[in-house]
């Protein structure tokens, strides 16, 4: 079999594209500000790209760069300041944060209603009891890649359980009416467990470690991984030719989910203005 493969590029830039032309029939730019601590490489990249996709869409984008040593009591009061501020309807904290301040005081700071990454315990709430709220950007990307895919009675396996994708992922496949497991590293026989999945959901952060034949012939495989090998090559969480053998459909890295992020950053930002204004 050669499985379908999943274009994140053009997904994207379709949802993109829709939420510019919604933003151009609104009387405000939605306000979307980027809080970034430090001089983290990774997230350079990251900021330059959200503040440059955000633009295009016609958002209100703005990064407040604040130095290393900026103390976590400096931080919660640029926080509060943000979430006072009528113009702005999402913040983003970047992550990670330098060392010494307290990751989770961060995100509890943001005004849940402003929390276009979904972080906040409010959030994370709302989604646990099937409320509306802000959805992490990333599983709302993947929800986007699995239209197409049926979801009601598909066993669900998603590997990884980090508060950013894994946990918020199976909450959602959930919600769609998925029979879900999650594992993770201490989970007994991953390959056993990946085997009955008609859909998986690669988030573990090691590089190609889900192989050809943990992928059940026919599954969707989606791949949230994107790991740096030392040649310098970009692979995901699931060996893609191996894969790409025995699935229906699958994601690539790059160009699968990856995109999606950014373009539900901004999806979440627009909700977060309509819910707001
Ligand atoms: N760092 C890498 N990805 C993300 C993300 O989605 N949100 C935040 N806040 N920081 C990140």
């Amino acid at each position: 079999m050669s499985a379908r493969i999943i274009d994140g590029k053009a997904v994207a830039a379709e949802l993109r594209a829709g939420l510019k032309a919604r933003i151009a029939g609104l009387s405000f730019a939605p306000g979307l500000v980027v809080v970034r601590v430090g001089d983290d490489p990774a997230s350079g990249v990251y900021v330059r790209n959200k503040d440059k996709a955000a633009k295009e869409a016609g958002f209100a984008s703005r990064t407040i760069h604040l130095p290393e040593d900026t103390t976590q009591a400096a931080l919660l009061a640029q926080i509060a300041e943000l979430n006072a501020d009528p113009a702005v309807d999402g913040i983003l904290v970047q992550l990670p944060l330098p060392g010494h301040i307290d990751t989770q005081a961060a995100i509890n700071a943001v005004a849940p209603e402003k929390d276009v990454d979904g972080f906040h315990p409010v959030n994370a709430g709302k989604l646990a009891s099937g409320q509306p709220g802000l959805v992490p950007c990333t599983p709302r990307g993947v929800m986007h890649l699995l239209k197409g895919t049926e979801l009601r009675g598909a066993r669900a396996v998603v590997l990884g359980r980090s508060q950013i994708v894994g946990r918020p992922m199976a909450q959602l496949l959930l919600a769609a009416d998925c029979t879900v497991t999650i594992a993770h590293s201490r989970t007994r026989d991953l390959a056993a467990e990946c085997a009955r999945a008609d859909v998986l959901v690669a988030a573990v952060g090691r590089p190609e470690m889900v192989r050809g034949d943990w992928v059940k012939p026919g599954a969707t495989v989606i791949d949230v991984g994107i790991n740096r090998l030392p040649d310098g090559r970009l692979v995901g969480d699931v060996a893609f030719a191996e894969a790409a053998e025995r699935a229906a459909a699958i994601t690539p890295v790059p160009g699968g989910v990856g995109p999606m992020t950014i373009a539900c950053l901004l999806e979440n930002t627009l909700d977060a203005a309509i819910a707001r204004r």
